[in-house]
């Protein structure tokens, strides 16, 4: 497996393997990699000849009051699991490597308007701004046929897909569903940082968002009923949500009723560690 650590080397070999005849696969990751992300790559490699994973914490993504510093960090056992999945290369860039002026000097952003705006974006402005445009910048180096994303971040995945569509990028977005640890938690890096009480605490997430999609399979239709009962249970298992919403999946506005597809989207920290999550509602659940 190669590990590029520059801009050009990683184009110089995305590129020789397109002239060799190979499409080239690219999942996107921050690092700190578990299941979930080793899910995208075995999708990936079903999707294409060459698989390219990048390990790049995106400091543009946080705002200064968030967890970039904490976010964990675990780069050899990182490059070990990329091996183990048959990675052919991973990206590592330093900061300054994709942002050469500094993050502060980059004058031009990728800004998805309306889809980038709720859920996670209401409380974390600015988030998605730093996410599509690294997305961009790496579908610039990676030069990738095809380009995995994982459910969990539902929002992310419609705001890249509109970008690559909008951008006409030359790209085809694939996502891959969410990946449970046994007791239904959502695998998240994040995981990593809570501790033994919320950690358990936190199935309360995954267990309210199945019940309230059992409550639609057996004929609630009331947005509000179930986003309420979502919120109880959090609250009651000693989280803090942030939102709970019941949103269109393309467009991602509220919704009042649920007909057809829809997604139950949540944010919740427990301690200072902010979890996310969804279920498919309805027809698409
Ligand atoms: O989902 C993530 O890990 C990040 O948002 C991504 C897509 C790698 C961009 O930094």
């Amino acid at each position: 497996m190669k590990v590029f650590h520059t801009v050009d080397d990683a184009r110089g070999f995305s590129l020789s393997e397109r002239k060799a005849g190979r499409s080239v696969v690219f999942v996107p990751t921050m690092g700190a990699l578990h299941e979930g992300h080793l899910s995208l790559m075995r999708r990936g490699k079903e999707l294409g000849d060459t698989l390219v994973v990048s390990i790049f914490l995106n400091p543009t993504q946080f705002a200064p009051n968030e967890d970039l510093d904490k976010y964990p960090k675990t780069f050899e056992a990182d490059l070990d699991a990329c091996r183990g999945e048959g990675v052919a290369a991973v990206f590592a860039p330093s900061p300054s490597e994709m942002y050469p002026r500094g993050k502060d000097e980059q004058l031009s952003w990728v800004s998805v308007e309306k889809l980038s705006g709720g859920l996670c974006g209401a409380s974390r402005p600015g988030h998605f701004k730093g996410v599509a445009t690294v997305v961009a910048k790496l579908f610039n180096i990676v030069l990738p046929d095809v380009a995995v994303f994982g459910e969990k971040d539902f929002q992310q995945a419609v705001i890249i897909k509109r970008m690559v569509e909008d951008l006409n990028f030359p790209v085809r977005i694939e996502t891959a569903p969410i990946v449970r640890e046994p007791d239904g938690l959502a695998m998240s890096s994040r995981n990593a940082l809570l501790t033994p009480k919320n950690r358990k605490a936190a199935t309360a997430i995954f267990r309210s968002l199945r019940e309230a999609a059992r409550r639609v399979a057996d004929g609630e239709r009331d947005a509000a009923k179930l986003t309420m009962m979502v919120e109880e249970a959090i609250g009651a298992s000693g989280g803090t949500v942030d939102y709970v919403r019941v949103v269109d999946t393309g467009t991602l506005s509220p919704l009042d009723v649920v007909e057809g597809e829809a997604l139950l989207a949540v944010a919740a920290k427990y301690g200072d560690v902010r979890l996310i999550d969804n279920i498919l509602l309805g027809a698409a659940g």
